[in-house]
């Protein structure tokens, strides 16, 4: 075999970075492989539109994917299209008629990867999926084998570009969460349906694929507790520095005695600690291991470019397997089994908390919310009032020292019915650095 090929399907922002970095990066991948990476073919709905680089030479055009599967001279299927409809028939094709597949889809991943990976082990074949988790950072080789000897006990990541975009320019400028987003869709960093970035199912299904590479799980995305960041406003941030935190929407997972504890909420984390120095679209991880103690990962989440490299770097490792003719496969989700595991409910957990107000100012208001505090044996930490104008809409902050988060769950649910609140108190956790 003089070459490799490879038929990439979906040629938008994904497919049309990674066939640059192909196109205008060959002679550097083929002194690394020894050998040529060969883009066959291409498809997409309108690929008649599409302006290849010129640099890839002859491609064939297809709007029709099952060509690209059906043609016997294609050893990689490259799945950029997204979604678990096609995109989930396209894979499973791929890997009847042999073909190894190379994916970027988060979605389809976290939903149906271990069954995927199962069929794709039985044929010979191989998956791989580096550009499903935080594209430009490379977390899959860390925890598949860069880390692989060490046993994970937690971790934490900002895996959403676009919340973090939108928090930190919150942060920044003071701007209210509607207009930075309305911004945000103007420059195209945010969807038109912005809800999978802002309501956190985006990083929900990250957290499920890095839960799995990190614990060996299966984790179904809808068990993991996730809330978003729509009620964050310019002045949490304010309070938030005051207390020496900033906010950020943070994945978290932890292993404890009984279980897994995993989330996607916003909280309130130190500033002195390194996650809170993620500033706009970029995306972090830091990894907790037993042994080898603190790892921490940083780099852009999303973009052709960041995320076509990841692409590519997967392409280049089937690549070398096919042509050596190994028969090993590393498992994409790092283990060659997952276990099915359910997250503890998040009740469970311990965490001190941050809670703002907005109340119509009244003499006993903080009387009544430190009685139902005691009432659910929750201590409080401290009181918090900046100078405000607004008598009707006065906000205001609470801190309490850690407790079971099921009895703040149920003090706010109570000081909710209060006659003297404009608004449900916005409870969130003040996280502990790893
Ligand atoms: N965007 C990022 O930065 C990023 C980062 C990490 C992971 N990802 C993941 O990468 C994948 C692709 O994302 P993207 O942003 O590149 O999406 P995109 O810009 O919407 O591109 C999707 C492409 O798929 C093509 N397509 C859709 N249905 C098709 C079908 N039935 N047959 C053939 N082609 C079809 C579209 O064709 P037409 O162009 O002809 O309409 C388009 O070229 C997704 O799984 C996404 O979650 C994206």
């Amino acid at each position: 075999m003089e070459q490799v090929n490879v038929g990439i399907v979906g040629l938008g922002n994904v497919g049309m970075g990674s066939l640059t970095i192909l196109a205008e990066n060959a002679a550097g991948i083929a002194a690394k492989l020894g050998f040529q990476l060969h883009v066959k073919s291409v498809c997409s709905r309108s690929v008649d539109t599409k302006v290849l680089p010129a640099a890839l030479g002859q491609v064939r055009r297809t709007s029709d994917w099952r060509e690209v599967v059906a043609d016997p001279e294609i050893h990689i299927v490259v799945e950029l299209i997204g979604g678990t409809g096609v995109a989930k028939e396209l894979i499973d094709a791929a890997i009847a008629a042999k073909k190894s597949v190379v994916t970027a889809n988060k979605e389809l991943m976290a939903l149906e990867g271990a069954e995927i990976w199962d069929r794709a082990i039985r044929s010979g074949m191989n998956l791989a999926m580096e550009a499903s988790v935080a594209g430009g950072i490379p977390i899959h080789s860390v925890l598949r084998e860069g880390i692989s000897g060490d046993r994970v006990v937690a971790l934490q990541g900002i895996l959403n570009g676009t919340s973090n975009y939108i928090l930190t320019e919150i942060e920044r400028h003071g701007t209210a969460f509607a207009d930075v987003l309305a911004e945000a869709q103007r420059l195209g960093y945010a969807e038109a349906d912005p809800s999978a970035d802002i309501d956190g199912f985006d990083a929900r299904a990250k957290l499920a694929i890095l839960a799995a590479l990190a614990f060996g799980v299966r984790i179904v995305p809808a068990d993991i507790y996730t809330e978003g960041i729509r009620r964050i406003t310019p002045i949490d941030f304010q309070y938030a520095h005051r207390l020496g935190h900033t906010i950020r929407l943070l994945c978290s997972a932890r292993r404890s005695d009984d279980g897994l504890f995993l989330s996607v909420r916003p909280a309130l984390i130190e500033q002195s600690t390194i996650l809170a120095s993620v500033q706009g679209a970029y995306n972090a991880i830091w990894v907790r291991g037993h042994y080898g103690q603190d790892t921490f990962y940083y780099g852009r989440g999303a973009g052709p470019n960041p995320t076509g490299v990841a692409v590519v770097s997967d392409l280049m490792r089937v690549a070398r397997e096919i042509r050596a003719g190994s028969p090993e496969r590393v498992s994409p989700f790092a283990h060659e089994r997952l276990a099915s595991n359910r997250p503890l409910p998040i009740d469970l957990r311990k965490s001190a908390y941050y809670l703002r107000f907005r109340v119509q100012d009244k003499p006993g208001i903080i009387a009544a919310l430190a009685g139902i505090l005691a009432e659910k044996h929750v201590s409080l930490d401290a009181v918090l009032q900046l100078p405000s104008d607004s008598k009707h809409n006065l906000p205001f902050v609470i801190t309490i020292e850690p407790c079971l988060e099921q009895a703040v769950a149920e003090a706010v649910a109570k000081m909710a019915q209060l006659e003297f609140m404009v608004e449900p108190p916005l409870a969130i956790p003040m996280e502990r650095p790893l």
